[in-house]
């Protein structure tokens, strides 16, 4: 079994100094575990990755960015290239988040060149797929996770350079989470479908994320082939989000 990732989607969260105390409260605890169960990585926001980097320096806790280009570099502007984030310190990189692809227009073809440009500048992609409620509704769940993973997952991808969230869209930010029943059909689901584009796909990491909560994370990272969380509201007060990642030990 992979060890457990939990990992912090910051968002648009966090000005400099909001962001570097929580980075170093998690790093404090962290580098405090003798023998941690779990890996935790922190994604803040762009403008202060170098400085949530210099506060979690050696303390172990991993560092990732929230989105990257497909380019190496050129004429984007605002846009931010993976040998960027590799530069700053980052070993992980989210894409395909939904809120990139409802916001942004972000479709399968462009997270799968994303990803790809994150292996090429030696990034682990975080990326995210999930249903809309509508999807959910209509039964299509599991053929929208199949879909997206067609089309999300680059030749190449492998356990080391790959982590799978399971976002359903409805439980992003709502306070709703699916039953462990459901998260425990749609993550076999999940693991049986990377078998097809990844040789090594017993050691993919599948987290889940929407609304995960200190009150919910236990019974949530007990589920079968769920090997880590990928939090947002919860990754922004230290003191939560410890206690998501302590329940998996
Ligand atoms: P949430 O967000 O934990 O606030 O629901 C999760 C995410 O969007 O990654």
């Amino acid at each position: 079994m992979p060890r457990k990732l939990i990992a912090g989607n910051w968002k648009m969260n966090c000005l400099r100094t909001d962001g570097v105390a929580l980075a170093r409260d998690l790093g404090v605890r962290y580098s405090g575990e003798t023998e941690p169960a779990f890996d935790m990585l922190v994604c803040p926001p762009a403008t202060i990755v170098d400085a949530v980097g210099a506060a979690i320096s050696g303390s172990g806790v991993l560092l990732g960015g929230q989105d990257c280009h497909r380019a190496t570099k050129g004429a984007f502007t605002g846009d931010i290239a993976a040998p960027m984030l590799a530069d700053l310190g980052c070993t992980h990189v989210i894409v395909g988040h939904s809120e990139r692809r409802q916001y942004h227009g972000e479709i399968d073809l462009m997270v799968s060149e994303k990803a790809k440009a994150a292996h090429e500048a030696g990034l682990t992609a975080v990326i995210c797929i999930g249903e809309t409620e509508a999807e959910r509704d209509a039964g299509q769940a599991l053929a929208v996770c199949s879909r997206q993973i067609a089309g999300s997952v680059p030749e190449g991808s492998t356990a080391d350079n790959t982590v799978i969230a399971y976002e359903p869209v409805w439980a992003i930010g709502t306070g709703r989470t699916p039953t462990t029943a459901d998260v425990a059909e749609v993550h076999a689901h999940i693991r049986a479908e990377l078998s097809r584009v990844m040789s090594d796909s017993d050691d993919v990491r599948i987290l889940y994320g929407g609304s995960v909560k200190a009150s919910n994370a236990g019974e949530l990272m007990a589920v079968a082939n769920v090997d880590g969380a990928l939090v947002g509201g919860a990754s922004l007060v230290a003191d939560d989000f410890w206690a998501i990642a302590k329940a998996c030990s």
